[in-house]
């Protein structure tokens, strides 16, 4: 079960953050709407939200999943790939150390985003992405074994992260697109296929046995709830737009 949960406000500067393809900028107030509504899902839940302050130097800092990884046992910060989000973690580690006694810092010349780590309970699956590399998810599993936990590196071949094509979803379940599917590492799960064309859904949350799925991927929507996991529908869009899903923005734990 997750208790709390962790967002940085959207700022307005968001309308520049970056993104793969041009599908328009966001709109920033319809973002904040999105957003809110999304801190609203998280708390019916039954997490208490703390919400950070937007940090308008970093346009893509609401999407605060990639700034950290909160185990059960220790808060690992991350070291995020790309060149202008690099700081983004600045006075994360010392926050966090209320929260956590032990906490680490992904460190040079590793990189590590958030969205690259699944949690499958005290084991971590971490994609090698362009953000996530080798010394990242090195330096990462390091830390887990410290506290008994493990993981495994999944390399990437498209995509942003990991999270972008297969979630967790609790009781040995996944969400995941097609060329992920017959990856060995998840072989043992039992898989909800997201078809090529409803791709983004693959980004689905796990939250105390209810299913975030952003809403307008119909078939994703009832497969999940076919499975007998109930589903909350949040619209997505203009973060969507900058290639963030559900599960970036927030933390949970
Ligand atoms: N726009 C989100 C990211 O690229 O990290």
């Amino acid at each position: 079960m997750f208790k709390n949960a962790i967002v940085r406000k959207p700022c307005p500067s968001m309308v520049s953050g970056l993104r793969d393809q041009d599908n328009g900028d966001p709109d920033f107030e319809r973002a904040v709407k999105q957003h809110s509504d999304y801190c609203d899902a998280l708390r019916q839940c039954g997490l208490e939200v703390t919400e950070l302050e937007s940090m308008n130097q970093f346009p893509d800092s609401v999407f605060i999943e990639d700034n950290a990884v909160l185990t059960r046992k220790c808060a690992i910060v991350a070291r995020p790939g790309a060149d202008s989000r690099r700081n983004e973690t600045e006075g994360l580690a010392e926050m966090l150390s209320c929260l956590y006694e032990s906490v680490y810092e992904i460190t040079a010349p590793g990189t590590l985003d958030g969205g690259d780590v699944m949690m499958v309970g005290d084991y971590y699956y971490i994609g090698l992405s362009e953000r996530t590399n080798a010394e990242g998810a090195r330096q990462f599993i390091e830390f887990l074994k410290q506290h008994d936990m493990d993981g495994d590196t999944i390399q990437l071949e498209a995509g942003l992260h990991l999270k972008s094509s297969v979630s967790y979803l609790e009781h040995n379940q996944i969400v995941v697109t097609e060329p992920l599917t017959n990856h060995a590492l998840l072989s043992e799960f039992k898989k909800i296929i997201i078809e090529s064309e409803e791709a983004y859904a693959a980004n689905s949350v796990w939250i105390n046995d209810n299913i975030l799925v952003p809403s307008g991927f119909p078939q994703s929507a009832s497969a999940i709830s076919e499975s007998g996991l109930s589903i909350v529908e949040l619209d997505t869009s203009e973060f969507r737009k900058l290639d963030g899903g559900l599960s970036c923005l927030s933390l949970r734990f």
